[in-house]
């Protein structure tokens, strides 16, 4: 399963969340590419660009999907290599996460002195309107959409786990 969605968007937070749920393993994949190259993602856009890390990207993808029962988390850039959502194993679940620019914004300005986030070093509402609005058309590819915004991390968890294991109703209503 790949979670597809925007900077912010909560794909690691829920990824291993639903991981957890499941009794899959997660993998972030920027973490597992400072992992492997002993470099942050930042030193890699600053030292070799953007299109190194999207190369990066793409190199490690097919490898960690290779394994069954697996919840990737990619960066929300990961969308924009062309090609690659196509290359992902037929029976791949993809889900986006969708979020809003004002609470992209939001998440941003709370965050900034943890994450480092080169394509979006100021949380400006224009640029991440933009950037967002250009990936929308890609993260429509996903096969399901989730409108993330006014959901906690566990419920959108359980809202995918149910894709998974449709049998397991959520609740119950009484018969009356
Ligand atoms: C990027 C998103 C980041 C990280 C890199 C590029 C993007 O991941 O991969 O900074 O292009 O949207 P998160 O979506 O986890 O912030």
């Amino acid at each position: 399963m790949v979670l597809l969605g925007f900077m912010t968007s909560g794909k690691t937070q829920v990824g291993r969340a639903l991981a957890s749920q499941l009794g899959w393993t997660h993998v972030d994949l920027d973490r597992e590419i400072e992992r492997a190259t002993g470099e942050t993602i930042a030193r890699i856009f600053a030292d070799q660009g953007e299109p190194e890390f999207r190369r990066l990207e793409v190199q490690s993808t097919p490898r960690l999907l290779a394994a069954e029962h697996i919840v990737l988390s990619p960066g929300g850039g990961w969308i924009t290599n062309q090609g690659l959502f196509e290359s992902l194993p037929p029976d791949t679940l993809t889900v986006w996460l969708k979020v809003s620019p004002d609470i992209v914004a939001r998440r941003l300005r709370r965050s900034r002195s943890r994450t480092v986030r080169p394509l979006l070093q100021e949380p400006d509402a224009t640029r991440i309107a933009e950037l967002l609005a250009e990936r929308i058309p890609l993260y429509e590819k996903a096969a399901f959409h989730i409108d993330t915004d006014r959901l906690p991390v566990s419920r959108i968890a359980a809202e995918i786990a149910q894709i998974v294991r449709p049998g397991r109703p959520r609740s119950i209503t009484p018969d009356t």
